[in-house]
C-alpha cells in the first residue's frame, strides 16, 4: 500500500492512538488480519472471530515486525483504536484507492468470479501492473484487503465481489468505486438465503448502478446470454457492452468447439478486430468467462491480437476449480471441489463428458464423484434430482453419490433416468469413495469430483492423487 503514517491513518479512520512512541512511522508492509502473515512494516487488523481473538495475537504480530494494531482496544502495543475494526479497514480502503487514482474494475455473478477475475488479472497484467484479489476473498473483510496491497505502481485494481444479500454489493463498491463494473450471470448460488433469481439479479445489478456516468467512463459490462444480466442496462447511467455468443453482442465468439482434452476453443470477435483462441482452462463455460475478460481488456485499451494470446496462454491460479491431472496409470483427476451449485455443476459434468469422449471411445469410463450443493433452500431435492439425471443424460458411465440426504437424491434421479445397477452408487462419506474408486479406477478412466465447499470433496480427489494417503477428518 501507499505508505502512511500512523497519525495519518489514525485520522483516516478516526482511531485514537495507544502505546504509539512515533506517530511518524510509516507502514511500509501489507494490512493483515492472520498475525503469521506479518512481515516487517506491516499493520495488523485484529478482528474478534467466534474462535480466534486477534486481539490476543497483537503483541506476536508486534514481535513479528507489524508497525502497530488496527484494534477496538488498547493491547499493550502500539494501537490505533476504533469502534470497529471493519469499518476502519474500509476507510482506509477507500481513501488509499482514491488517492492513488487506481482504475477499478469490479466483477461479480453468482459462477465463475473468481475464474473470471483470474483470467481479467492474466490478461491485464501484460498491460499495466495489475493488483487482484487473491483466491476468493470477495467480502467486506477481503475486499479492503485487496484494494490496499495496491501502490503507486498500480493502474488496475481488480475486484471480485460477492454477495449473500441486498446491499452487500453496494456496501463493496462504496469502499472501492469501479469504473467498469461487470456482471457474470445470475444463477442459483446462495438461492435459498436470496429468496429467489429476481433477488439474485436485483443484489448483483448493485454493480452497474454505482458505476459513474459514461460520460464519466463508466461502462457496465454485460452477459448479454443471460436475460436477468442484460436487463441490467436499465439500472446504469454507464456505457454498456455486451459480451456473450448472440449475434448482438460487442465481444463474442464464433465457432465455439471443444478439443478433445475438454478445453474450448473459438474466434473471439471484438469491436476492433478478430482472433483464435484456444483455452488452457478445462470446460465450455469458461468461453462466457473469457469472453468477459476480453471484453474488460478491450475497454482497457487491449488490442485483440494480445488479449487472444494473453487468453490462451492463462492458466488456472486458484486451486481446486477443474484441476486436471493425470496419474502414471492413466487415470486422469478432475479437482472442482472447490464449490459447486447448480450452474457449475452442469457445467463441469458437460466438461466431464467432453474429456471422456476419446477416453470412452478406447473402453475408459467417466466417472462423477459428487456431494450436495448447499443453500439451495425449497429447490434444493428438484436440484439434486436435476443433476443425477443430467449425468446420465450426458452419458457419463458411473455416479458416485457422497454423503446424507442430498446425495441420495442425486442417486435417484440418476437411477430413475435409466442409470441403474452398479452405474450410479450412493456412499455415506469421502472415505467409502475412495475405497470403492481405489478398487474400480482403470487406466483411462476420468474421474471428476465434485460439492459445496462444506463437503470438503477435494479430500477424495487428493486421496487418488496419493496412493498411500489415508481420508482425513469428516
Ligand atoms: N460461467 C460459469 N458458469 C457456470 N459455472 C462456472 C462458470 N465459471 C466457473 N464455473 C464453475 O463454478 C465453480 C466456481 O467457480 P469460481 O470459483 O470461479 O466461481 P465464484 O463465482 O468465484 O464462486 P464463489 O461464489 O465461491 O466465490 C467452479 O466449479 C467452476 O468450474
Ligand atoms: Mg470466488
Amino acid at each position: 500500500m501507499i505508505a502512511l503514517s500512523l497519525a495519518e491513518i489514525a485520522e483516516i479512520v478516526g482511531g485514537q492512538s495507544y502505546d504509539i512512541p512515533d506517530p511518524a512511522v510509516r507502514i511500509t508492509g501489507p494490512v493483515v488480519i492472520d498475525s503469521r502473515e506479518v512481515t516487517p512494516g506491516s499493520l495488523f487488523a485484529a478482528f474478534a472471530g467466534e474462535q480466534v481473538d486477534g486481539h490476543d495475537y497483537a503483541v506476536r504480530a508486534v514481535e513479528a515486525g507489524a508497525a502497530a494494531v488496527l484494534a477496538v482496544r488498547p493491547v499493550g502495543v502500539p494501537a490505533i483504536v476504533v469502534d470497529d475494526v471493519q469499518t476502519a479497514l474500509g476507510a482506509l480502503a477507500r481513501t488509499v484507492v482514491e488517492r492513488l487514482g487506481t482504475d477499478v474494475v469490479a466483477l461479480t455473478g453468482s459462477a465463475g468470479k473468481t475464474s473470471t477475475k483470474d483470467l481479467i488479472a492474466q490478461v491485464l497484467q501484460r498491460h499495466a501492473p495489475t493488483v487482484w484479489t487473491p483466491g476468493s476473498l470477495n467480502n467486506e473483510i477481503g475486499l479492503p484487503l485487496t484494494a490496499l496491497r495496491a501502490s503507486d505502481e498500480t493502474q488496475h485494481l481488480v475486484l471480485e465481489m460477492g454477495a449473500r444479500g441486498i446491499g452487500h454489493i453496494r456496501y463493496l463498491t462504496g469502499l472501492t468505486p469501479p469504473r467498469i463494473g461487470l456482471v457474470l450471470n445470475v444463477g442459483t448460488a446462495h438461492i435459498g438465503e436470496f429468496g429467489g433469481r429476481e433477488q439474485i439479479a436485483q443484489a448483483k445489478g448493485e454493480l452497474v448502478e454505482s458505476l459513474p456516468p459514461a460520460e464519466k467512463g463508466g461502462v457496465a459490462v454485460l452477459n448479454a446470454d443471460d436475460p436477468l444480466v442484460r436487463a441490467m442496462a436499465t439500472r446504469t447511467h454507464a456505457r454498456v457492452t455486451l459480451f456473450g455468443e448472440g449475434d448482438d453482442a460487442d465481444v463474442r465468439a464464433e465457432n465455439v468447439r471443444l478439443t478433445e482434452n475438454g478445453q474450448p476453443s473459438f474466434r473471439l470477435h471484438t469491436p476492433t478486430g478478430c482472433s483464435d483462441v484456444t483455452l488452457r482452462l478445462y470446460g465450455e463455460h469458461h468461453v462466457s468467462n473469457a469472453l468477459a475478460a476480453a471484453a474488460v481488456a478491450h475497454e482497457l485499451g487491449m488490442p485483440v491480437q494480445e488479449i487472444a494470446t494473453a487468453l490462451s496462454e492463462a492458466g488456472s491460479l486458484s486451486r481446486w476449480r477443474m484441476e486436471v491431472t493425470e496419474r502414471p496409470d492413466g487415470v486422469t483427476i478432475v479437482n472442482d471441489a472447490y464449490n459447486a451449485n447448480p450452474e457449475s455443476m452442469r457445467a463441469a459434468l458437460r466438461a466431464l463428458a467432453a474429456m471422456g469422449r476419446a477416453a470412452q471411445a478406447q473402453g475408459g469410463r467417466t466417472w462423477a464423484v459428487l456431494g450436495k450443493m448447499a443453500e439451495l433452500g425449497d429447490a434444493s431435492l428438484a436440484e439434486h434430482d436435476a443433476v443425477g439425471r443430467l449425468a446420465v443424460r450426458l452419458n457419463v458411465s458411473k455416479l458416485v453419490a457422497v454423503g446424507d440426504r442430498e446425495a441420495s437424491w442425486l442417486q435417484l434421479g440418476a437411477y430413475n433416468e435409466g442409470s441403474w445397477g452398479e452405474e450410479s452408487v450412493h456412499v455415506s462419506d469421502a472415505r467409502a469413495a475412495v475405497d470403492l474408486l481405489r478398487r474400480e479406477l482403470r487406466p483411462g478412466d476420468v474421474v471428476l469430483v465434485k460439492a459445496s465447499r462444506s463437503v470438503g470433496l477435494e479430500r477424495v480427489a487428493l486421496a487418488l492423487l496419493d496412493s498411500e494417503s489415508e481420508v482425513s477428518g469428516r
